[in-house]
């Protein structure tokens, strides 16, 4: 039996569906993505530039404080003096994501089969995030993503972390993994009137909308062939999925989060985790056996 690490999230009292605890994306970090860096400089040199000859050298005063504070505040952080604000939330040790059973008990490994899906889109465009169409594709994905985490088990969604590709300066792709309990729960999702709406939209704007693009790839992971390590992280992808759980106990129905303790031998290994038992694995594990167990 694998030892959790997190706290079980209970169901509220009143009936209503416990939501998934999960952060929220930020906005800025998509705004921020549609300008390069120096348009960035170069736009805030312009406006400190304007205010200068506008109103005098006061206007240095805002910036150079606001950065002497940064600056100071994350020394402070670096020398160890007042906490890393970075730490927060991150779990300070080895850990992996596991499948509880239906009591919230975790007692075999990567013991369900899972759906991961990955939902993408980017904007082709000078504008960006900005472009025609690009903020009703956004606030249509956003409304699916509410109504799923706000009801998991009727959904069947575990998880949503969301990510951005870095390989342009500027205006990359957005991607949210989805990790969801079946392929059955997926369709309903995707045949719902939501989607269904939203399907339809996409079908009448695409033709004069080349400059959005959109995909998703689907994988159907049968029970076993899942594994995952976390070391000093904070909860993330299927480190971030939460499962429904039936409560015969005192703690009552609710979320239990997959994190498990992976510091014992069982789970040290990727192999291990697969749980894959072969001696040519074993033999060769074992020439790096203490890499495995160094922290
Ligand atoms: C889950 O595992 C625990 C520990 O083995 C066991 O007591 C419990 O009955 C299991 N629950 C279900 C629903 O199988
Ligand atoms: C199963 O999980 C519940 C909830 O975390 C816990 O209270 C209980 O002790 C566990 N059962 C066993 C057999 O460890």
């Amino acid at each position: 039996m694998f030892k959790p690490l997190l706290q079980p999230y209970a169901a509220p009292k009143d009936g209503t569906p416990q939501p998934l605890p999960i952060s929220k994306s930020s906005k800025f970090v998509a705004i921020r993505d549609t300008l390069t860096l120096s348009t960035w400089l170069l736009l805030g040199g312009l406006l400190q530039g304007l205010a200068l000859t506008a109103l005098g050298p006061y206007t240095l005063v805002p910036t150079v404080l606001v950065l002497l504070y940064r600056t100071v505040d994350h020394l402070l952080m670096i020398y160890k003096i007042t906490p890393n604000r970075y730490e927060n939330g991150v779990i300070n040790q080895k850990y992996t994501a596991q499948h509880p059973n239906a009591s919230g008990n975790f007692t075999s490994l990567a013991s369900e089969s899972i759906v991961v899906f990955h939902l993408g889109a980017r904007s082709n465009h000078p504008l960006g995030i900005f472009a025609p169409g690009m903020k009703k594709l956004a606030d249509r994905a956003e409304s699916m993503t509410k109504e799923m985490t706000a009801d998991p088990v009727k959904y069947g969604l575990l998880g949503v972390s969301s990510y951005i590709k870095q390989d342009n300066p500027a205006g990359n792709e957005v991607m949210s993994i989805y990790y969801l309990r079946d392929y059955e729960a997926l369709h309903a999702y995707a045949h719902g009137p939501l989607h269904l709406d939203t399907m339809r939209w996409w079908g009448e704007i695409a033709k004069d909308h080349t400059h959005i693009g959109i995909y998703h790839e689907t994988y159907i992971v049968p029970k076993g062939g899942w594994e995952n390590i976390y070391a000093n992280c904070p909860p993330t992808g299927m480190g971030a999925t939460f499962f429904p759980v039936s409560g015969e106990g005192e703690k009552g129905d609710g979320l239990v989060s997959g994190i498990v303790d992976a510091r014992i031998p069982g789970l040290r290994s990727a192999a291990k985790r697969f749980g894959m038992k072969s001696k040519v694995l074993e033999e060769r594990e074992k020439e790096a056996a203490e890499l495995y167990h160094k922290y």
